[in-house]
């Protein structure tokens, strides 16, 4: 036996001894500890089981097991519109297994205590957090960090993240948040990677590796959490927990795609969604939760639902009360109860009533204690609680400079006429609402990062690097700083009007009118309409929301300290009347080619396409594309072939370009979008080189949910596109073979 197993061992004999705990659990519980102990759950793992759990199992209660069942918060952060003054009663009766809102080394620890030391069996407690981008140490929003298309990056965030976090206390994160999303009123679009499936799945994979790592156990990782499964970035109107609709097809096709690439990247829990889905809220959907996935998709973990998203139902209009409503949520597969306290008022009472098996129970609460034997909670109930290790491994110079660098790295410069980047020295006025805010710089969901932890606001950034002198309003070259107030975005945050305040136009006006350059630099959380102001200004740069070292990443980006690299992953339309508008949209009976036509699919008053497309960045230097050289004309059955383009730096300075592919499928047994992200490749290049980039295709680029609801590809012929941005490409063509 380990140390460790001798720690939590001598736990359990206190307990016995406080508590004059029945003589036979003892053997059970060591055996449980040292069991659990020994097997470690890493990412490749395929299967959760730890046969001691069945062991506990039988011991319990029936009030233990529905214990485990429940999640409330400790209210160290307000995340909902509930409070609950008596977690700490709960925790010490066993009605209350895991915490959420609590984090720090002590807090968690005398928490720990009361469930280790204070109930019968000594459970320990799982405690769980909102670490987004970032715990300490702030990352960029996660809709700016997807703009990077650099998964190493994002992997590294959520690793730092999960470090940090993780020597507080914590154990769980509620991350990645995989929703899809084509709609900017939607506050929370500012969380999720944008609209496109395929890179969506590249994130939250990448982001739960960098949580999870290899070894769940480790005191360094943290449990990843899916959520907010499903479809709840599709919200009618953007306006939040609003009802969601579509078909199933579409849900397959461009929703789910994420949630699933989280959940075989090894993450180990699920959070339901807020919302409806044809009719029936994703709290009590069996279809979503049972079928496909703990059914197709062989999910291990655990689900729990959303901040009293059980009681919800009750005004959905789906539940006649909050007990009838945890039966409907546990009967669907919902294993853990977050804040409506009904599974712990009812479901005792439900099971007795034979409403709800003593069978959907016992599986409910293995699920949970398998997650918490994974993260090795049963070998050392307090290995995540280490004031030291909080000391040594927060905001460390690493962190802080990998914050700057993925920053940096996020930005996406939508237009330059040429003024940037500006020399250093040169006389700049730094201007506009946002450019002296450090809060701003954190976004939503800040963890427990601390606008006093944030070194520079981006004036104080730009006074430091070009000299203080050299800032003054008079200067020929305005930076101004505008977007949004960061509490405009993130939940419950949805707006009707996704223009700038005026005010930031007429000045952005004014200083035009003063004879300025003027760079627009923009921090906000969703695609805006900037068609006026982008006209304006000689350059626009979207920084986001770039977190703790966001200041000081702007200042490197306008400087060519880092010549930015970032593509959009989220299309900017003209206005809002566009929206829903994105770059796999279907080519519809009567596409718009005749400019002088009027029966075609087209708006009157504005073009169809977006301001910004999906894919668009742009660089202080320039790339040359080739067209694309395929190694035949097509390939069939489960064969390939290969598409080869060569880009070249065509430009003056080395820089970062992220080639980009693109299929579209001209004829199926269902209408196919008309160009849909499937490959890209990041290249950095020196001045005049080319780098010669292969793509392949298969059976798997080109599968879809067919007409008779079976995923794979259809005989036909295809066109492949390939550029740095969806709207400027370069195609060929080739077919298919089933
Ligand atoms: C509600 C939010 O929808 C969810 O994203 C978050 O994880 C929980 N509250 C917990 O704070």
């Amino acid at each position: 036996m380990n140390r460790r197993e001798v720690i939590y061992i001598s736990y359990i004999c206190q307990n016995c001894n406080q508590f004059n705990m029945n003589k036979a659990i003892l053997p059970l519980a060591i055996v449980l500890a040292a069991a659990c102990g020994r097997t470690a759950y890493t990412s490749t793992s395929n299967e959760l089981s730890f046969p001691k759990v069945d062991s506990l199992l039988k011991v319990m209660t029936l009030e233990e097991k529905v214990g485990q069942m429940v999640l409330f918060t400790a209210d160290r952060a307000v995340t909902g519109p509930t409070l609950r003054k008596g977690y700490l009663e709960d925790i010490r009766a066993g009605r209350c297994g895991n915490i959420f809102n609590a984090y720090d080394a002590d807090f968690t620890r005398k928490l720990q205590d009361v469930a280790v030391n204070e109930t019968r069996l000594g459970i320990p407690l799982l405690f769980g957090y909102d670490v987004i981008h970032g715990f300490r140490t702030i990352f960029p929003i996660n809709l700016g960090m997807s703009c990077s298309w650099d998964m190493d990056a994002i992997k590294e965030s959520a690793r730092i993240a999960a470090s940090e976090a993780a020597a507080a206390g914590l154990h769980w994160t509620y991350s990645p948040m995989c929703d899809i999303c084509v709609e900017p009123r939607w506050g929370r679009v500012s969380e999720g990677a944008g609209e496109d499936p395929y890179l969506g799945s590249l994130v939250s994979a990448a982001l739960t590796r960098g949580y999870q790592g290899e070894d769940l156990a480790a005191d360094s990782t943290l449990l990843a959490c899916i959520k907010h499964y499903a479809a709840y970035g599709a919200p009618q109107g953007g306006r939040d927990y609003n009802t969601v609709d579509m078909s199933e097809r579409w849900l397959r096709e461009f929703y789910l795609p994420p949630y699933k690439a989280a959940v075989d990247a090894g993450a180990l829990s699920v959070m339901a969604s807020f919302n409806e889905l044809d009719g029936i809220p994703a709290t009590a959907n069996k279809h979503l939760m049972q079928e496909i996935l703990k059914g197709e998709w062989g999910f291990q973990g655990f689900v729990v639902t959303d901040y009293t998203g059980i009681n919800e139902m009750v005004n959905h209009g789906y539940a006649t009360d909050n007990a009838d409503a945890g039966v409907l949520a546990a009967n669907a597969g919902i294993d853990m109860d977050m804040q409506s306290a009904s599974f712990m008022n009812y479901l005792v009472q439900a099971v007795n009533d034979g409403k709800v098996s003593v069978k959907t129970v016992d599986e409910a609460v293995r699920r949970v204690l398998n997650v918490k034997a994974a993260l090795g909670l049963f070998d050392d109930p307090y290995r995540y609680c280490s004031e030291e290790r909080q000391d040594a491994r927060t905001m460390t110079e690493e962190n802080l400079a990998a914050a700057r660098r993925i920053a940096a790295g996020s930005m996406v410069l939508l237009k330059n006429d040429g003024i940037l980047p500006l020399k250093k020295g040169t006389r700049v006025a730094v201007t506009g609402p946002l450019a002296a805010s450090r809060d701003d710089l954190l976004g939503s969901w800040r963890g427990a990062g601390k606008v006093d932890q944030v070194p520079a606001s981006v004036e104080d950034a730009i006074k430091e690097y070009n000299g203080a002198a050299n800032v003054s309003p008079s200067a020929g070259v305005a930076v101004m700083v505008a977007g949004e107030n960061c509490h405009w975005t993130g939940e419950a945050a949805s707006r009707s009007d996704i223009r700038l305040p005026k005010d930031q136009t007429e000045l952005l006006k004014k200083l035009k009118a003063s004879g300025k350059k003027v760079v627009l630099v923009l921090m906000n959380g969703r695609p805006l309409d900037i068609t006026e102001e982008s006209a304006l200004a000689d350059a626009v740069l979207e920084a986001w929301y770039p977190g703790t070292m966001g200041g000081y990443a702007v200042s490197d980006v306008l400087f060519g300290e880092y010549n930015p690299s970032g593509k959009l992953s989220i299309t900017f339309p003209r206005c809002l009347g566009q929206v829903p508008v994105y770059h796999y949209m279907k080519n519809t009976g009567r596409p718009y080619v005749h400019p002088e036509a009027k029966y075609e699919s087209r708006y009157l008053d504005v073009p169809n396409e977006p301001l910004y497309a999906f894919g668009h960045g742009l660089s202080y230097t320039t790339f040359g594309y080739s067209d694309p050289q395929l190694s035949a004309d097509g390939f069939s059955g489960d064969g390939s072939l290969q598409v080869k383009v060569t880009v070249t730096n065509t430009g003056s300075l080395e820089g970062t370009e992220t080639v980009q592919m693109y299929i579209r499928d001209l004829v199926g047994s269902v209408t196919r979008p008309v160009k849909q992200l499937k490959g890209f490749e990041r290249v950095t290049l020196a001045p005049g080189e080319s780098r010669e980039v292969t793509f392949t295709i298969d059976r798997e680029t080109i599968s879809f949910w067919r007409a008779d609801m079976t995923w794979g590809p259809e005989s036909g012929d295809f066109k492949v596109f390939t550029g740095g941005a969806s709207d400027n490409v370069k195609e060929a063509s080739f077919s298919y073979t089933i």
